[in-house]
């Protein structure tokens, strides 16, 4: 336990975000902010839940991790490095330590270029592999995602695959870049049950076999329980609760987070059937 312990404290967060702020402004000229002072860590390898309701400032707080949106104040650092501070010619050769997954997959996809031609600009955008490093490594992963037959799928565009699908191949372009964290934003939505159970599974899988860490967004709190190492509790862009996933969820300690497994009808069925 004690070893345990001290092994814990060696090893650095894959991901720190810091007293990160970012404000908007309203119509009227007033100040609104979509996040507050927000700090937390992903550890390498787990899976760290951000749950809350919508406009709670989630996705915005993804844009920051991913450094695809700046700070107002605040800093992120992945792997040691200050992202939040490097031009988008200074992340590049970080880009591919981290990784997202968005919420809408047909929206991500370029309609004209084919799976092949996807997967191949993803892996080229970060190393310079070879063709046939490129072939094999995309028959690989579509294989891993249940993508079959891969070499037909690779001939397809993102409109000929299904919803479920499309997700996978989402989480496929995600994964072969060999990133350490995948920033999962509502991964979930718009797949029926039968597919969410299986996304999961598949992204356990995944972390079991890569050692990838998610940043799990979602506004399911039975998902993170089930799911998730930690959870994050954000309400009006502010981390309220912040925790082991058991400890938040079965001794909640925030009222809104109470709120949140109330609304969620958490009876022990639900959780037993997505375990
Ligand atoms: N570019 C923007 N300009 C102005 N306000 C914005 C902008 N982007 C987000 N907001 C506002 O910031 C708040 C947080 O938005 P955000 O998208 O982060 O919420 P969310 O938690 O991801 O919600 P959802 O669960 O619906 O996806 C919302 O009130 C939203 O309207
Ligand atoms: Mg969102």
């Amino acid at each position: 336990m004690v070893e345990n312990t001290s092994l814990r404290s060696e090893v650095a967060p894959i991901l720190r975000l810091r007293d990160i702020s970012k404000k908007y402004y309203t119509r009227d000229g007033g100040v609104f902010y979509a996040l507050k002072e927000v700090s937390l860590d992903v550890m390498p390898g787990e899976t760290l839940a951000l749950v809350g309701e919508s406009g709670s400032g989630k996705s915005t707080l993804a844009r920051m991790a991913l450094n695809l949106a700046k700070p107002d104040a605040g800093w992120v650092e992945l792997a040691g490095h200050r992202t939040s501070e490097m031009s988008a010619q200074e992340m590049k050769p970080h880009r591919s330590k981290i990784q997202p997954v968005f919420q809408d997959s047909s929206a991500t996809f370029n309609p004209r270029r084919t799976v092949r031609q996807i997967l191949a600009q993803a892996m080229r955008s970060t190393s310079n592999p070879d063709d046939a490093e490129v072939e094999a490594k995309s028959i690989a992963i579509l294989e891993q995602m249940s993508l079959r037959p891969a070499q037909q799928i690779l001939k397809r565009f993102p409109h000929e695959l299904s919803g479920g699908q499309r997700q996978r191949l989402n989480i496929a372009r995600a994964i072969c870049v060999n990133p350490s964290i995948i920033v999962a934003d509502e991964p979930l939505s718009g797949a029926d049950v039968s597919i969410r159970g299986k996304v999961l599974n598949l992204l356990r899988d995944i972390q079991e076999q890569a050692g990838v860490a998610y940043l799990f967004i979602t506004h399911d709190i039975a998902v993170s329980h089930a799911f998730a190492n930690r959870i994050a509790v954000m309400h009006e862009g502010k981390i309220v609760e912040y925790g082991e996933a058991r400890e938040v969820v079965e001794s909640p300690k925030h009222p809104y987070t109470k709120v949140l497994i109330e609304s969620a009808l958490l009876g022990r069925e639900r959780l037993d059937a997505l375990r």
